[in-house]
Parts: C-alpha cells; sequence; structure tokens
C-alpha cells in the first residue's frame, strides 16, 4: 500500500528527528469516540492547518473555511468535531470539501452548537498492520469560539404584574458571552446591590411587593466588553399593574334625562388593569334593538341611545369587570322635556377671525327650574366647506356653550372676508331643542396690512427728524 509506505517514512523521519515526540503521541493514546486531547503538535507536523491560529473566533451565522494540509499529498486525513464524531458528510450546513492534500471543514453559517476544539488527524490504518507506530494518529485542532449577537428573545414589551404581590419584570438576554444586564426605572439606574426592593436575575428583575408606583418604562440593558469588541443593546417593557376596577369619576349621574325623540348618551368610565369589559343592561336584561350604539373605549363604555319609545326609559345598569373585581353603577334614565328652540339668533359683533352672536329663548313656562335651558350648540360651516360636502351638516364644527360660563358666544377662529352657514339649538338636561334655521354670516375684511408702505413711512419721519 503506497499510503501505508508514506506514513511509516514519516513516521520514522519523525522518530529520528524527535525521540521526544514519540512520548508526547504515546500519551495521546485513546479510543475511537472519545475526543482528542486539545492541543497542537508542536513538531513540524505532517498535518497542516490554514488558518493557523490556535482559536479562530466568529460570530453566528458567518461562514468559515479551514483547511487541514498534508505535506505528503496522498495521504489520507479527516475532521473530528467537538464531540469527536469524525465529519464526512460533503453537504450540510458544516461539511467537508476534499482536494489532493487538502482537506476543507466549510461552515455555510455557524451555529453555536459548533463552539469547541476540531480536529483534522491522519486516518488510522486499519489494515491489519499492528505496527504500534503506525496506529498512533497525528492530528492538529484549533478551538473555534462562537460569538452571538446580544438579542431579547421572547421578551414581552407590555408586561403586567399583581398589586400586592412579589414580581418578575422578564427580561430574556441572549448572547455570547453573556452580556452584563442592569436595570432602569423611568430613565433612572435601578440600585440592586443591597436593595430590599429589586433583586436582579438571570431572566429578569425581581420586585417584592408590588405596589402602584412600580408601574412604568424599565429598561434590561445589556453590556458586555471583550477583549476583541464590546456592545450593548437594550429593551424597554413598559410594565402594567394590575388591579381590580375602579370609577374615573366619583361624581355620578344616577338619574339623567331625555324626551321621546332624542338622544341621550350614557357614559361609564373605570380604570382597571387588565383592562375591564364594560356590560349594559337595561332593567336587568340586555340591551336589544336598533335604537342604541355601545362606543367601547379601553377604559370606557358610552351607550347612546336614540329615544323614540316611551318604553326605553329606565333602569341601566354599568357593569365593569376585570379577573380582579368588578363594580356596577345604575343610571335612572326619565322622561323630561324638550328644550325650545332659540327665539333669536343673530349676529352681535362682527370681527375679522370671529363672531358674536345674539341668542335668546324663553323661559319654559311649565318646566321646572332645573329642566330650563342651560346654554347652547352652534354648529357651523364656510360656505366653500358647505358645498364640498354636499351639505352634510355632520362635517360642521361645533360649539357648546354653558350660562355658567357666561352670556358671551364667541365663535372664534374663522377665516376673515368668509361667508359661514350657521345654525344654533338650546340645551337642557334632556338634551338638544331642533336646530334653528340656517343663517349665513360673513367675516369682516379685516384691516389689510401692507408691509411695502411701511418703508417710506418711516423714510419720511426719519427725514423730518434730521432736517
Ligand atoms: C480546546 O483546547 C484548548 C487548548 O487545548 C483548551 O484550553 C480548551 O478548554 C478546549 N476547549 C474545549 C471547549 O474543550
Ligand atoms: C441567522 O440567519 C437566519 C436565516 O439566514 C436568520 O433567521 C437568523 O435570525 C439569523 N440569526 C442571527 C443570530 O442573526
Ligand atoms: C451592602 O451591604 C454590605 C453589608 O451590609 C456593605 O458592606 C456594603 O457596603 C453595601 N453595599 C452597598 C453598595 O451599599
Ligand atoms: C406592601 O406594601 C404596602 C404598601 O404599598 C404595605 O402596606 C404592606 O405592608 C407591604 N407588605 C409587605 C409584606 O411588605
Ligand atoms: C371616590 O370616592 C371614594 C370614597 O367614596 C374615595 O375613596 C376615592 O378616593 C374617590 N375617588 C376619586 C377619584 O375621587
Ligand atoms: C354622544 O356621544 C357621541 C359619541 O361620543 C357624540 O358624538 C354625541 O355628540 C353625544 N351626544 C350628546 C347628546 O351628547
Ligand atoms: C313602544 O314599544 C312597545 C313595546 O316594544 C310597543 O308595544 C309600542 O307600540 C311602542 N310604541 C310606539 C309609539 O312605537
Ligand atoms: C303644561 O303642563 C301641564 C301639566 O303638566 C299640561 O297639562 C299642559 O298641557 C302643559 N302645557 C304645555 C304648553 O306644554
Ligand atoms: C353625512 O356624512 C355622514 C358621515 O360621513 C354620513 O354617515 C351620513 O350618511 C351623511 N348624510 C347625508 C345626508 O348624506
Ligand atoms: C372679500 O372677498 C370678496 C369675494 O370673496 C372679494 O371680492 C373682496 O375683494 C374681498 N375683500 C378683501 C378686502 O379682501
Amino acid at each position: 500500500m503506497d499510503t501505508l509506505m508514506v506514513l511509516c517514512s514519516l513516521l520514522l523521519l519523525l522518530l529520528t528527528k524527535n525521540a521526544a515526540v514519540l512520548g508526547q503521541l504515546d500519551g495521546s493514546s485513546r479510543g475511537s469516540g472519545s475526543p482528542p486531547p486539545a492541543r497542537i503538535n508542536s513538531v513540524t507536523p505532517p498535518l497542516r492547518l490554514q488558518p493557523s491560529t490556535p482559536s479562530i473566533t466568529h460570530f453566528v451565522n458567518e461562514s468559515f473555511i479551514i483547511f487541514c494540509q498534508t505535506v505528503q499529498k496522498d495521504i489520507d486525513t479527516k475532521w473530528r468535531d467537538p464531540r469527536g464524531q469524525t465529519r464526512e458528510n460533503t453537504k450540510g450546513r458544516v461539511h467537508i470539501e476534499k482536494k489532493t492534500g487538502l482537506l476543507a471543514l466549510v461552515f455555510e453559517h455557524i451555529s453555536l452548537d459548533d463552539m469547541g476544539n476540531w480536529t483534522c488527524e491522519v486516518n488510522s490504518i486499519a489494515n491489519g498492520n499492528r505496527n504500534v507506530n503506525v496506529e498512533r494518529e497525528f492530528f492538529t485542532s484549533f478551538e473555534l469560539l462562537v460569538n452571538q449577537k446580544i438579542s431579547f428573545g421572547k421578551t414581552e414589551q407590555v408586561q403586567s404584574v399583581r398589586e400586592g404581590r412579589d414580581a418578575l419584570v422578564n427580561c430574556f438576554v441572549e448572547g455570547m458571552p453573556k452580556p452584563e444586564v442592569s436595570w432602569l426605572l423611568n430613565g433612572e439606574y435601578i440600585n440592586t446591590v443591597n436593595s430590599s426592593k429589586h433583586t436582579r436575575l438571570s431572566n429578569g428583575l425581581y420586585i417584592k411587593n408590588v405596589s402602584q408606583s412600580d408601574a412604568g418604562e424599565y429598561t434590561c440593558r445589556a453590556l458586555r466588553i471583550t477583549p476583541t469588541f464590546s456592545d450593548a443593546e437594550q429593551i424597554t417593557i413598559l410594565l402594567r399593574i394590575q388591579h381590580k376596577p375602579h370609577w374615573f369619576y366619583n361624581e355620578t349621574m344616577p338619574v339623567q334625562f331625555a324626551y321621546v325623540g332624542g338622544w341621550v348618551n350614557l357614559s361609564c368610565d373605570a380604570m382597571g388593569e387588565p383592562p375591564p369589559s364594560f356590560t349594559w343592561l337595561h332593567n336587568g336584561k340586555g340591551i336589544v334593538g336598533f335604537n342604541h350604539r355601545i362606543f367601547v373605549a379601553d377604559y370606557g363604555a358610552t351607550l347612546q341611545l336614540e329615544v323614540k319609545n316611551a318604553t326605553q326609559f329606565g333602569d341601566y345598569k354599568c357593569k365593569v369587570a376585570n379577573p380582579l373585581g368588578m363594580l356596577e353603577r345604575v343610571i335612572r334614565l326619565r322622561p323630561g322635556p324638550k328644550p325650545n328652540c332659540p327665539s333669536r339668533f343673530e349676529l352681535k359683533r362682527i370681527y375679522s377671525h370671529g363672531f358674536e352672536l345674539d341668542l335668546r329663548t324663553p323661559r319654559m313656562s311649565n318646566a321646572s327650574e332645573q329642566m330650563q335651558i342651560y346654554g347652547y350648540r352652534v354648529a357651523y360651516m364656510s360656505e366653500r366647506e358647505f358645498r364640498f360636502t354636499a351639505s352634510n351638516w355632520s362635517y360642521a364644527k361645533q360649539r357648546d356653550f354653558s350660562f355658567h360660563q357666561g352670556q358671551h358666544f364667541l365663535i372664534p377662529n374663522l377665516m376673515e372676508n368668509t361667508t359661514y352657514l350657521m345654525r344654533a339649538a338650546s340645551r337642557n338636561l334632556a338634551g338638544l331643542s331642533d336646530w334653528s334655521v340656517v343663517k349665513k354670516f360673513t367675516t369682516a375684511a379685516g384691516c389689510s396690512w401692507n408691509p411695502s408702505l411701511l418703508y417710506p413711512l418711516l423714510a419720511l419721519i426719519l427725514a423730518s427728524i434730521w432736517s
């Protein structure tokens, strides 16, 4: 066998060159499955790695090729992975490519599993030749170090924890080498050393006896400094504190009024974490039919009713619930008189950017004091907008007035020398009156300031001073 002859002569050459090598090789005798002792032959080896540094560092997903070169072109070599397994596959993420005198180990994209000592060795000669010297293997190895970018894996950016208990703000930091983690709350560094409140754990920040004041933005910051590079990454986590629902406003409107033919909004606003659900009941039953809409927001639900039938009066109950608790509130919807339409709707003053309106409505002789008119709603749009929206008043701007804010009804922020269409309605506790007729009012043209006049004027004044 040619290979055998070459190997024998190679061994002989080595033996005569340096007897100490033999001792070293004897010490490396091992079974075929176990990993090789990690070291690189110190004498002129029959094998050489290219690149030839003892350790090589790469990031996950990078590609990399290393060649195992034999001095004799026809020596058979093989690669062993860090677990001691022989690699012979010529395809795949990590594979072997063979050329005469070169055995390439190809990493198409490196993974963390590839970390460790990879060994290229001369194939043992299993040919019945029991020559001890020949059975010994020559090998050379390198250590592959794999770096992984910092990432936060499945860390949730909104987390919520129970009030009054201990809790963990999760932050799953991934990276190789492992980064150091520090924490900030609303931009302020959290001291976890000797803290009875906060403890830093490998998977997050432990908070003792959570209260509402622990809510906020937590920054999980990962930093590492290695001999070859340093980097940092951070993630911001919004921490919400779970609590049972509570009302937004204490002042309730246990009685509301409406008239048949009008509209009314019943509102129910409550905080809660997780955000509560809202349910409306009418006289203890679910609300059916087409005469209502419910506007749901995170922390409230407004029931809008179009009162078409006296049967719609009665008790409306709002139920607010989340897993930690529930609340309920009853609003009594009573019939009230429809307000009279404004009897006077005129301009009091015209400005270039607004109007002051003159609005009046006679007392409702038949209604109680609390059911009298308490203000107005004015809706308006420019002539241009009116044409543009095909006369649809639902696009109009509107402004509400209450008498307790005074008796001046000012519409500001209008364009000068522009015609507006306006209408007005009275308000009382039962809702809005019918709309007045639509009136057209035009803003003043304004005092048009011409800056080109300023300079001749200044020149005149200056000239008169100097003369
Ligand atoms: C690889 O070999 C080197 C030197 O021989 C040794 O220090 C290191 O611990 C080995 N690495 C592994 C992962 O076995
Ligand atoms: C590596 O690449 C794969 C696809 O090419 C990608 O899905 C993965 O996120 C990458 N990993 C890293 C750590 O960049
Ligand atoms: C933490 O407590 C120890 C002992 O109680 C004390 O020696 C040390 O200075 C404290 N460290 C800080 C940062 O407060
Ligand atoms: C938790 O904090 C509350 C105040 O936020 C306090 O009243 C209570 O005693 C604390 N409980 C414990 C076990 O420390
Ligand atoms: C509402 O009233 C309750 C007691 O009636 C009180 O404890 C709570 O602080 C009040 N909340 C607000 C927002 O006023
Ligand atoms: C009722 O609520 C809706 C939606 O918020 C609003 O558009 C409407 O003007 C309200 N109606 C009354 C009478 O306040
Ligand atoms: C009001 O509703 C009741 C029951 O749904 C019905 O019997 C009655 O005819 C309605 N009245 C009017 C004026 O629609
Ligand atoms: C005023 O109220 C009385 C009884 O409440 C009623 O009989 C009368 O028709 C009402 N008048 C007007 C103008 O609404
Ligand atoms: C006016 O506009 C609103 C909102 O786009 C629409 O719902 C309504 O049907 C329109 N009304 C008319 C009379 O076109
Ligand atoms: C006001 O507008 C009218 C028509 O839109 C125009 O004819 C007139 O010149 C304008 N007046 C001023 C002072 O801008």
